[in-house]
């Protein structure tokens, strides 16, 4: 078996990398970084990639023959100049343009690259984390503009995607999911008021996710799960 897994650098997608090592051992793990690779780990082969670069995600397809799962773990919140807003007066565009960049793009630009290599597995499944937050039926409290319209784009994209992969890939599985709030660089300005017990380790959450991807079959394909395995709406 292939995965290949997004930003095996990041809080769950190294820790993703760490459980797919535990539970597969004869896979080949393909894992990507932006800025300092990680060590090297036996089965898991490193590729430096900025997923918002079109040019990179195709050069990416090219070394990578074969691949059965991918797993993108890629996301944005925050980052030094601004968090996420909380009233719309907050609203940068160059933020704006980053979070759709950074959290909907790439997992577009995984299916345009990788569709025909997923197509010669026989169990092809392509996972991104996505977020409660880009539910629009859950939003109740406002706020967090950009990130959550980025998350609800994302969702829209993997359900269109499910409907063009039940017509052109035979037992394609695309899936959205929540992983919790999980304890990463990601959530740690924001962890002051998570409920207790409800701050997940990363390694948690890898296990539950891939517990999810595993289990996963083409009838679950366009729907997305929050790491218990509940069904989110939209
Ligand atoms: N943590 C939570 O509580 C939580 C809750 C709900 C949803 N999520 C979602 O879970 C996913 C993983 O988040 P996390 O908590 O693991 O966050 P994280 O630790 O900050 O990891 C984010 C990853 O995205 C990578 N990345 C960002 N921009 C990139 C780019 N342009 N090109 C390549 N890589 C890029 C980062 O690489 P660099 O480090 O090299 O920048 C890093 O590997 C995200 O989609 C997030 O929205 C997280």
């Amino acid at each position: 078996m292939n995965i290949l897994i997004l930003g095996g650098n990041g809080g769950i997608g190294r820790a993703i990398v760490d459980e797919c090592l535990n539970r597969y051992p004869e896979a080949t793990i393909h894992a990507t970084f932006r800025l300092a690779q990680p060590e090297e780990v036996h089965n898991v082969v490193w590729y430096q990639v900025d997923v918002t670069q079109e040019l990179e995600m195709e050069a990416l397809s090219q070394r990578i023959p074969k691949v059965d799962w991918i797993v993108n773990c890629i996301g944005l919140l925050h980052n030094e100049q601004h968090g996420p807003e909380k009233n719309v007066s907050a609203i940068s565009s160059d933020f704006f343009q980053q979070n759709i960049m950074t959290n909907t793009l790439p997992t577009l630009l995984l299916a345009k690259h990788f569709t025909p290599k997923l197509k010669l597995s026989a169990s092809p499944k392509l996972a991104t984390i996505s977020a409660k937050v880009g539910s629009i039926s859950d939003n109740r409290l406002g706020g967090w503009y950009s990130y959550r319209a980025s998350k609800a784009a994302l969702n829209m994209a993997l359900k269109t995607l499910s409907i063009e992969w039940q017509r052109s890939v035979k037992n394609g599985v695309v899936l959205a999911l929540h992983p919790g709030t999980t304890d990463t660089h990601l959530s740690k300005p924001f962890q002051a008021r998570v409920p207790e017990g409800k701050l997940f380790t990363s390694q948690r959450v890898a296990n539950d996710l891939l517990d999810i991807i595993e289990n996963s079959s083409p009838e679950n394909s366009g729907k997305f799960f929050a790491y218990n395995g509940e069904e989110l709406s939209w």
